[in-house]
């Protein structure tokens, strides 16, 4: 059965939420004037900045025209680290800040909104996560990058959806068994894929679980010429109808090499910008996230990366608001795990 982890958010925040998908006329403020505003400072202050594929396309129209990184969580986590500014402007969820911070202790990491999280993070709390670990004393802890800094610091690896795979096919290789957590979807895709001895918590995406099998295979019967792109986090019944499954970099990098004219794309919206930009003679269409048993109450909009906005980036640019502060030693913790992932390829 299909089913949803809405819940997880909270309902004040679902209603700002639907009135962004459907009231964007709502300006209180001159837009054009800010954005002038944030390039001037970004440039006089030698501020980088660096966005997910998920933010708003103006965020990562002005990211790109100011040589930012516009990318997916590994190339971000990446990019904030080899950067030489000190001062660095995430865009995104929590967890890409705290990553910055982790890896560039020194740096001033700042963020439109520190309120913006995610589903994946919300459901593993890290005293809940230590219990589940103490479980498994024998297993080497993998951890998504979609997790608070403390889950991180109990952890051996992290990784994100770019290369789990891998780093679960390697830790299996060399004969470890593995406890998996958050999200039990791409957990269980890499299990599927590399066989590996893996135990899992019980997390889930709100927004890509939305994703319908039944929904897809309707949409592939009208264009059954096109190519199905999806993002790892949806059920294991949206990823079986794939062509290709990757991170957000993955999928705008076969998009840019399939022959295909047609693309079907199971993430959150804000990948659209880059793969319309990158492709004008293709056409792509959003994977369904209405059927049996679905809410639509993320329709394939990130509600935590919907905060991210031009007022509260031209804060964040101006008044270097929302700085993000860890504790130490965590800090220290984390880097460990974290430094496993970004050194692994
Ligand atoms: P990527 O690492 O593929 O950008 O994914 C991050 C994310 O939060 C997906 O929902
Ligand atoms: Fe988290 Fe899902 Fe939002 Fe990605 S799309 S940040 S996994 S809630």
């Amino acid at each position: 059965m299909e089913t949803s982890n809405i819940n997880l958010v909270p309902k004040s925040l679902l209603k700002k939420h639907k009135q962004r998908i459907f009231n964007t006329s709502d300006k209180f403020f001159d837009e054009e004037i800010l954005i002038e505003e944030i390039k001037k400072i970004v440039k006089e202050e030698k501020i980088y900045l660096i966005s997910h594929y998920y933010t708003d396309p103006k965020i990562q129209k002005i990211t790109e025209e100011l040589n930012g990184c516009v990318s997916d969580s590994l190339q971000m986590a990446k990019a904030g680290s080899e950067s030489k500014s000190q001062t660095i402007v995430v865009s995104g969820v929590k967890f890409m800040g705290e990553t910055a911070k982790i890896l560039s202790p020194d740096k001033k990491i700042v963020m439109p909104t520190l309120k913006a999280t995610c589903s994946l993070d919300l459901g593993c709390p890290a005293n809940e996560f230590k219990k589940f670990c103490e479980i498994y004393p024998d297993r080497e802890v993998v951890v998504y990058a979609n997790t608070s800094a403390k889950v991180k610091a109990l952890a051996d690896w992290v990784v994100t959806s770019s290369i789990a795979l891998e780093v679960v096919d390697h830790l299996d290789s060399e004969g470890k068994k593995i406890l998996w957590a958050p999200d039990k979807h791409l957990g269980s895709y890499i299990k599927n894929q590399t066989k590996a001895d893996m135990v899992m918590w019980d997390g889930a995406c709100v927004v890509h679980e939305e994703f319908k099998h039944e929904g897809l295979k309707k949409l592939i019967k009208l264009h059954p010429d096109a190519e199905i792109l999806v993002h790892p986090e949806s059920p294991s019944t949206v990823v079986d109808l794939a062509d290709c499954v990757g991170s957000t970099t993955q999928l705008i990098d076969y998009a840019k090499k399939s022959k295909a004219k047609k693309l079907i794309v199971a993430t959150d919206k804000g990948i659209f910008y880059q793969l319309l930009k990158n492709n004008p003679e293709k056409e792509f269409f959003e994977a369904p996230t209405a059927g049996n048993g679905a809410t639509c109450n993320s329709c394939s909009m990130c509600p935590w990366m919907g905060m991210n906005s031009i007022k509260n980036l031209h804060d964040a640019v101006k008044n270097k608001t929302n700085e993000i502060s860890l504790n130490n030693t965590i800090m220290k913790d984390a880097r460990i795990s974290l430094n496993r992932m970004v050194n692994f390829k």
